[in-house]
């Protein structure tokens, strides 16, 4: 299996609940129109990293720690010698295995979409959607998904998370929309800034939006404090930010066999990513190619031999790190545990993955 969960040996904690996660959203998807459930099921049969789920439930797990006194052992014998300022149950709630499902199945809305977008044709080691069942049954098996997940989030009754998972899906078409074009024109060391600023920009609202706030929203199920809450958001932006610059990297540096999908997509898509802006700062020349989006015929090579060149991947690979070092320090604030451990492993293993 590629799951995350095997690699980072965190198994025994959420293994029980992750593997409910595909059963419960095939479930979720099906419908007396056979080709409707094939088609939203198909992602679920070649499953991915479960990066986000094995997020979630370990966020809800590490934070039952410090979730508010359990209503039900109040005046119970249990408190009254030595009340402890809190319960630790250790549990996932049903609630919380919920929003892991709704939390993938976005995001495997969000991928029927991009592979169409992107004219991708494989898809973890597979065909992708796109090309088995062609762009219009994608466009709408993704809307499909999105409004049974829109289904299962309202059934959880809660307005707030309500609200974050609204936010999200708004800020992955607006990551997108923003990935469609460059709005500078200039070869400049501002335009410089300015394509740093707009990819990092974008790079939150496609990737780490999602991340920061189902881990967010597994906090507000969990009832935990105002400042737990903060942590888990702040968590999930972090290991976000670092997942989508390790994804630019490996586009760069992986193999199609390996990544499962095309290795050396983004230059072909027009797209700057952060190893090209990284080289953009040694050779002025890129300026022209990443304002005509790789578009002349020699482009893409030229500019995958200057960032080779530089130490444009490294320094990619270093911000990335950055970004995860910050997500272990602002999680110090919710009690250790095997469960927050697995938290850490989980961040270290987004910069140490090589797929
Ligand atoms: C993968 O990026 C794509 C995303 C992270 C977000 C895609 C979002 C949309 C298409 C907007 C519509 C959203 C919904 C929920 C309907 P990538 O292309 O860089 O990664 P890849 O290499 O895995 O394809
Ligand atoms: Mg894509
Ligand atoms: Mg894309």
């Amino acid at each position: 299996s590629r799951s995350m969960s095997k690699t980072a040996n965190f198994t025994g904690l959420i293994e029980n609940e992750l593997q409910q996660v595909s059963p419960g959203i095939r479930k979720l998807l099906s419908s007396r129109f056979e080709e409707l459930s094939k088609c939203s099921r198909y992602y679920t049969v070649a499953q991915g990293k479960q990066m986000r789920p094995s997020l979630v439930l370990l966020m809800s797990k590490a934070t039952s720690l410090c979730s508010g006194i359990d209503q039900s052992l109040v005046g119970s014998s249990f408190l009254e010698d030595d009340a402890p300022e809190y319960i630790s149950t250790g549990q996932v709630l049903p609630s919380q295995l919920r929003l892991a499902q709704i939390t993938e199945m976005i995001h495997t809305a969000s991928l029927l979409h991009d592979d169409v977008i992107d004219h991708a044709s494989v898809r973890r080691g597979h065909p992708s959607s796109n090309v088995a069942f062609g762009n219009r049954r994608s466009v709408l098996t993704g809307n499909f998904i999105l409004g049974r997940a829109s289904t299962a989030m309202a059934r959880l009754r809660n307005p707030r998370v309500t609200e974050l998972f609204a936010t999200v899906v708004a800020d992955l078409v607006r990551g997108e929309f923003l990935q469609l074009k460059n709005t500078v024109n200039t070869n400049t060391l501002e335009a410089q800034a300015f394509h740093f600023d707009y990819y990092i920009e974008k790079t939150y609202l496609k990737t780490a939006s999602l991340i920061s706030k189902s881990c967010q929203s597994a906090a507000i199920l969990g009832q935990c404090s105002p400042t737990v809450i903060q942590a888990a958001s702040d968590f999930g932006r972090y290991v976000g930010t670092a997942f989508q610059l390790m994804d630019d990297v490996l586009d760069y540096t992986s193999k199609d066999e390996t990544l499962g999908k095309a290795a050396n997509a983004d230059l072909n898509l027009g797209l700057a990513t952060a190893p090209v802006l990284f080289a953009w700062k040694q050779y002025p020349e890129l300026g022209a190619m990443v304002i005509n989006r790789f578009n002349c015929p020699s482009d893409v090579k030229k500019a995958r031999e200057l960032v080779e060149s530089t130490d444009g991947i490294q320094s990619t690979v270093k911000w990335a790190k950055d970004y995860i070092k910050k997500a272990h320090e602002v999680i110090q604030c919710i009690p250790d545990s095997p469960a927050r451990q697995a938290l850490h492993a989980v961040a270290e293993k987004v910069v140490a993955r090589n797929y």
